[in-house]
């Protein structure tokens, strides 16, 4: 399958055409962003480490019964994915809290929740992707009550799916986000990526960060703890 014409260019990522209208190249840039695109930067390696992060957790969903946009990793930097329509809402699930909820609510940073939590923001960087409401969805119209349960469904068994393999491998998943698409017949598939850019992933005993945070609050290298969740899922 060939790269064709470049669709669009995200902050992470560059999505080509194939010759097949179904399926689309993805080009896993070096690029890292945080705050909305305020912080930036370029990291050797980090494409490709995403790329293949993303192909391993995605496989493993697809193995637990969960599909994704996903088709093939190509190269070190590209992959195939089916072609679906993004909904513009980043579903976050959260199972500690952190991040913006820790401040959102006054919680410190690494206090569990009885249960976890599904959020949802509406996707749009002039607006700094903000959080929002089933019933701000519904006025939005930019997804329909039945879909807007799917995603929740959904994001929550993502959770029970990879909760589990990284507690196996001594990682505790504190929260991640999932984007999801709908396929030319409608239907709602997860799409984007998962990797240490779209999850907090801390060492379970040390308490480490191995996730984007290292970026956004320059706590090291990068991709030295982007490698470390590589080794632990079984990459090489
Ligand atoms: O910043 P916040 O605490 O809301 O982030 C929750 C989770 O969603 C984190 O794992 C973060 O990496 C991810 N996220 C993301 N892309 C965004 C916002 C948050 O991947 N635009």
């Amino acid at each position: 399958m060939n790269k064709g014409q470049l669709l669009y260019e995200g902050k992470a990522k560059r999505l080509y055409t194939t010759e097949d209208t179904e399926i689309l190249f993805v080009e896993y840039k070096d690029s890292a962003t945080a705050f909305n695109g305020e912080k930036k930067a370029e990291i050797a390696g980090k494409g490709n480490l995403n790329n293949q992060i993303t192909t391993l957790l995605f496989e493993k969903l697809q193995a637990n019964g969960i599909e994704s946009h996903f088709v093939k990793r190509l190269s070190a930097n590209e992959q195939l994915v089916r072609k679906v329509e993004i909904i513009p809402i980043e579903v976050v699930t959260r199972n500690i809290a952190a991040g913006s909820l820790a401040k959102r609510l006054g919680l410190d940073e690494g206090t569990p929740l009885k249960r976890p939590i599904v959020e949802f923001y509406y996707k749009d960087d002039a607006l700094g992707d903000p959080i929002i409401t089933t019933e701000h969805i519904d006025v939005l119209n930019i997804a329909t009550p039945i879909e807007v349960e799917q995603l929740y469904n959904a994001a929550l068994h993502v959770n029970e799916v990879l909760r589990p393999i990284f507690t196996a491998v001594g990682v505790t998943l504190v929260d991640f986000k999932l984007e999801f698409g709908r396929d030319k017949d409608g239907n709602i598939l997860l799409a984007d990526e998962i990797s240490p850019d779209t999850c907090r992933l801390w060492d379970s005993t040390t308490k480490q960060k191995l996730d984007k945070d290292v970026f956004r609050r320059d706590l090291g290298n990068l991709t030295e703890v982007y490698e470390i969740i590589l080794q632990k899922l079984g990459g090489n």
